[in-house]
């Protein structure tokens, strides 16, 4: 489609509830954000430490209007602007899903425009496509809370699955370490700030798959270790605080950076050399100190190394906005009675991960 597209993106699968206007340029190339408008549910789940699917399904119902509105406005745009509207279909939670589906779908048929039913996980691995005009393929490391997997992005809707987690995602472990801290929700960005002051050698903590070969994560493990060391104590000063954070952290960034370089070894088949860019993703790559670690892995192998922007990391609908434009591109626009998914693999071909609690 050679004709410039101006698409309104709506994200409710999580805590965040979100609305942005992209325009994606004719011929294809980085895209342009005219608003990007979130409101974070975090202060609703806060006093229970992690998101309530029920709250923020409520929230999202709140929010989302007023948020759409905003979006319209800040972008200078009136409805008969618009190329489509996309919403997130899945994964993620149904309650929250529902809502912002149902939105975009009545807008689409009041407005008589295209509607495009995202996966929010496509939303994370396309960003660094509007904000770097970046070509395909590339290597992927999506870091969330829901998520932790290693593709290679081979097109839109093209995924190479390489790796995935076993048990947690590395956001959760994040959330989860920070809990057990009483460090409040959510966590990474408080275990982050923390660490700063932290001895990452004081505590020695374990390294789950490190030296494995294959690309798959693992974090149950160093969640417990953080969770006995927590708790052999009897109390926890500041300092202790500090400490486990920063060795938390690093064992993290190892693991991270030992699964990365496997994928980029396994991936030299599948990328060719003008190609070979690591691209995080997620909110996890938020973290300062973990794309420092990833850089250098990057660098090694010889693989550019990009992060999109902090605030196009964690959940936005920038990135909905901008897959549904990719997709619309390719003339994929999606029925109105397309459902809601509260799983959605990026590469249905994947073989299911396999150990002690998986999930996906
Ligand atoms: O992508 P995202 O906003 O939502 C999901 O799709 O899950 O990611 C949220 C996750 C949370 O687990 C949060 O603790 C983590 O990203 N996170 C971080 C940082 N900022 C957010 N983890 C580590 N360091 C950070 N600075
Ligand atoms: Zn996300």
């Amino acid at each position: 489609m050679n004709r410039p597209l101006t698409i309104l993106g709506i994200e409710t699968s999580c805590d965040e509830t979100a609305a942005a206007v992209v325009r994606r340029p004719a011929g294809g190339g980085r895209g342009e954000i005219l608003s990007n408008a979130v409101f974070s549910q975090i202060e609703a789940h806060a006093p229970f430490g992690g998101v309530v699917p029920e709250i923020a399904a409520r929230a999202h119902v709140e929010h989302l209007d007023g948020l759409i509105a905003r979006a319209m406005k800040d972008a200078g745009t009136d409805w008969d602007d618009l190329d489509g509207i996309a919403a997130t279909a899945g994964p993620g939670l149904i309650g929250g899903v529902i809502v912002g589906l149902m939105t975009a779908k009545g807008i689409a048929a009041a407005r008589g425009l295209p509607f495009i039913a995202v996966n929010h996980l496509e939303g994370h691995a396309l960003t660094a496509r509007l904000t770097d005009d970046l070509p395909f393929p590339y290597l992927l490391l999506l870091v969330s809370g829901g998520h932790s997997q290693l593709l290679v992005v081979e097109g839109v809707g093209r995924y190479r699955r390489l790796g995935t987690t076993i048990d947690d995602a590395v956001g959760e472990a994040f959330d989860k370490v920070a809990k057990l801290m009483g460090l409040g929700y959510p966590g990474g960005p408080a275990v982050e700030r923390i660490a700063r002051e932290g001895n990452a050698t004081r505590f020695p903590l374990p390294r789950p798959m490190a030296g494995r070969p294959g690309c798959d994560f693992s974090f149950s493990g160093l969640k417990t270790a953080v969770r006995q060391l927590a708790e052999g104590r009897e109390t926890l000063s500041e300092e202790d605080k500090a400490d486990i954070a920063a060795a938390f952290q690093c064992a993290v960034g190892d693991v991270l950076s030992d699964r990365c370089e496997n994928a980029m070894a396994a991936a030299s088949d599948l990328i060719p050399p003008g190609h070979r860019r690591l691209v995080v993703a997620g909110g996890v790559a938020a973290n300062m100190v973990l794309r420092e670690r990833l850089m250098v892995s990057a660098h090694a192998f010889g693989y550019e190394f990009i992060v999109p922007p902090l605030k196009l990391c964690t959940d936005n609908g920038a990135m909905i906005a901008w897959a549904g434009a990719e997709r619309m591109a390719l003339g994929l626009t999606d029925p109105i009675d397309t459902g809601p998914r509260a799983r959605w693999p990026l590469d249905p071909e994947a073989a299911p991960a396999r150990g002690a609690g998986v999930k996906a």
